[in-house]
């Protein structure tokens, strides 16, 4: 799947975004290396900090499924209501879970529209990153 089709995918989940207080709706859509993609939403919540990012849903939906090998994840995110205006960069926490589970060349592509599209790597977002192999040094 390229790029293109990613963000096709991460429009459709923005679509469910459950964003009462934010009004900032975000979608992301996450290839697996075997080609299935995961779709993920904003989720908040009236105490705030159990907030969930679209891109966590992603993750968390495709782990708990059983996936560990993931090549890419689109992210698409805006006002609610609208289609996005610029785009939208996963949040720190967002990145270092994508740490945990994707190598350094996992690719975050970010997308305004179908036809606006930015492809980057996960450490060229994330330089420096803190991983397992970390904890024994
Ligand atoms: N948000 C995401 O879902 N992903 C991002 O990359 C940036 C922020 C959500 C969290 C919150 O629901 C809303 O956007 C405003 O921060």
């Amino acid at each position: 799947m390229d790029s293109k089709a990613l963000v096709k995918e991460a429009l459709a989940a923005r679509e469910m975004a459950y964003v009462p207080y934010s009004h900032f709706a975000v979608g992301a859509a996450l290839l697996t290396k075997e080609g299935k993609v995961y779709r993920g939403c904003n989720i908040e919540n009236a105490a705030y900090t159990p907030t969930n990012c679209a891109e966590r849903t992603a993750f968390f939906k495709a782990v708990s499924e059983g996936e560990r090998e993931f090549a890419a994840i689109a992210v698409v995110g805006g006002p609610a209501g609208k289609p996005p205006m610029d785009y939208c960069y996963p949040c720190g926490v967002c990145r270092q879970v994508m740490a945990e589970f994707c190598e350094d060349d996992f690719v975050v592509v970010v997308g305004k529209s179908e036809d606006e599209i930015r492809e980057h790597t996960l450490i060229e977002i994330l330089p420096h990153t803190f991983r397992e192999k970390d904890l024994n040094r």
